[in-house]
């Protein structure tokens, strides 16, 4: 008998082809909407495998369930969406796809500081509704980019693919991160400084860690009031790692000049947040990774770190 796999999501044919050429599959046959918890606790009962997206939660109850699972394969470099000590401790492995979505996402991120610092939506808005009746000199004027200083929190991969397009623009960068990367210092010419300093001195904050109990509301009331009025935070890592109220409020009195977001506590985030009202803020639904090449490697990253695991062969990306 084939070892049995779930998908938890209509991936792209080839995707599927290849994994039903060794399991027996069965899969949440939507593009759009989430497996249903009940249903997914009723699938993973039997399954030798899971490939899931950071839309489902794989906690410690649903693993409980599967006393078959050896392996759940996350299309996404985030694992936040997993109790991995459960699944550390059932034996179970995750595998997660680093690497590949890299580039992809430190280019939305740098899309999303121009955006936010320009006003693009806000200005594309404006000549859309009518409003634009003449040149006028300060008219939709924002920040500059070129020359500033950014602030990067997290020096991981994407961080640095980040710092890398700053240099482009001639930014200086400060960075912080658990650990000192003293050769990317050196090759990038940026500069370790407390979390603190990080804040107080950069025109633009990007935060780039995971999501982790030490970087819930990492950024909140506190830190927020440490930044410059003129300053634009950045969030494309995760929700929650920022505290929307907190982030709410700085915004609506002004105590930093804008932001921009990829991520939300919610998500999605629901149309009646505050944080929808404001003007300053520039939102997209979750888009780091999403070109085309990029999802389609993720997901074959995904599904051979499955088949690799069920073969049990070393997956090439293990988090436990
Ligand atoms: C998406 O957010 C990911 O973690 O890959
Ligand atoms: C993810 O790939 C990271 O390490 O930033």
């Amino acid at each position: 008998m084939k070892p049995k796999v779930y998908i938890t999501r209509r991936v792209p044919d080839e995707i599927i082809v290849k994994i039903e050429k060794e399991f027996d599959i069965r899969i949440w046959d939507e593009t759009d909407v989430p497996v249903p918890r009940e249903v997914l606790e009723k699938e993973i009962v039997d399954v030798d495998g899971l490939f899931c997206l950071i839309t489902e939660t794989v906690d410690r109850e649903l693993l409980e369930k599967a006393p078959q699972l050896k392996v759940v394969s996350n299309m996404a470099v985030g694992y936040n969406n997993i109790d991995i000590k459960a699944a550390k401790e059932k034996g179970i492995t995750v595998t997660n796809t680093p690497g590949v979505l890299t580039e992809t996402t430190a280019d939305l991120t740098f899309a999303l500081l121009m955006a936010t610092a320009r006003r693009l939506i806000e200005s594309s808005d404006y000549l859309r509704e009518g409003s634009w009746k003449t040149w006028s000199p300060m008219q939709l004027t924002g920040q500059d980019i070129y020359g500033a200083t950014i602030g990067i929190i997290g020096m991981g991969r994407i961080g640095a693919a980040l710092a890398k397009r700053a240099k482009g623009f001639d930014m200086n960068v400060l960075y912080h991160n658990r650990s000192r990367k003293l050769s990317l210092e050196k090759d990038l010419n940026m500069k370790f400084v407390e979390l603190d300093s990080l804040l107080k001195e950069s025109d633009f904050v990007c935060i780039m860690t995971p999501y982790t109990p030490e970087t819930i509301d990492l950024i909140s009331a506190r830190e927020l009031s440490l930044m410059k009025k003129t300053s634009i935070l950045i969030n494309t890592a995760r929700g929650g790692i920022v505290n929307e109220e907190d982030l709410y409020h700085a915004l609506k009195r002004g105590e930093i000049w804008a932001a921009g977001l990829d991520v939300f506590e919610q998500e999605p985030i629901s149309l009646d947040h505050p944080l929808l009202t404001l003007p300053n803020v520039v939102t997209v639904p979750h888009i780091g990774s999403a070109s085309i090449k990029t999802r389609m490697k993720m997901a074959e990253l995904a599904a051979e770190n499955l088949l690799l695991a069920l073969k049990n062969q070393t997956p090439k990306h293990v988090v436990v």
